[in-house]
């Protein structure tokens, strides 16, 4: 059993607010990291990620990769794999998706609709976000234990 313990809480008022927080956030990241990112559509999953690839110095388009499960963004730091599982079936095999490969490769792994997953075992980090009015979100961090 694996257990996650909260790391941070924090409301942002703005999507450059969310940006800037996960700029920063990424700075604190180890190589090898696996983050799980909660939320309903339009709740900042793919801002977030926008963000820690930015922090991870990569400056290209992030976009939800909802047609090929899997983006690798060339990162002259170290790599970066941005998945997003939202077309996948319930409880999908973790192997299948590759998901063991990317969390071996010393980069940082982000996960888009991670409740697809059979397992947490994999996972480094969760953010859960959520919707508090149009303009703000509450973003919950939670790291394994
Ligand atoms: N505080 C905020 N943080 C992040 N995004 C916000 C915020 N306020 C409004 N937004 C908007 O919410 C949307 C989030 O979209 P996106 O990151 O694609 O969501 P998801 O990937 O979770 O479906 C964007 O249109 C963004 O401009
Ligand atoms: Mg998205």
């Amino acid at each position: 059993m694996k257990d996650f313990i909260t790391q941070e809480i924090r409301e942002t008022r703005s999507e450059t607010e969310t940006l800037v927080w996960a700029e920063n956030f990424a700075k604190t990241l180890a190589q090898g990291s696996v983050i799980a990112l909660f939320g309903t559509l339009g709740a900042g999953k793919t801002v977030i990620s926008r963000g820690i690839c930015r922090g991870l110095g990569f400056t290209g388009q992030v976009n939800s990769p909802t047609y090929t499960i899997v983006h690798e963004y060339p990162n002259p730091s170290i790599p970066i794999f941005h998945l997003d599982l939202y077309r996948l079936p319930p409880h999908a095999d973790l192997e299948e998706i590759g998901i063991d490969y990317y969390a071996s490769q010393k980069g940082v792994t982000l996960i888009e609709w991670p409740e697809r997953l059979d397992s947490e075992e994999l996972l480094t980090h969760k953010i859960s976000i959520t919707i508090a009015d149009d303009e703000t979100r509450h973003i919950e961090v939670s790291r394994k234990a």
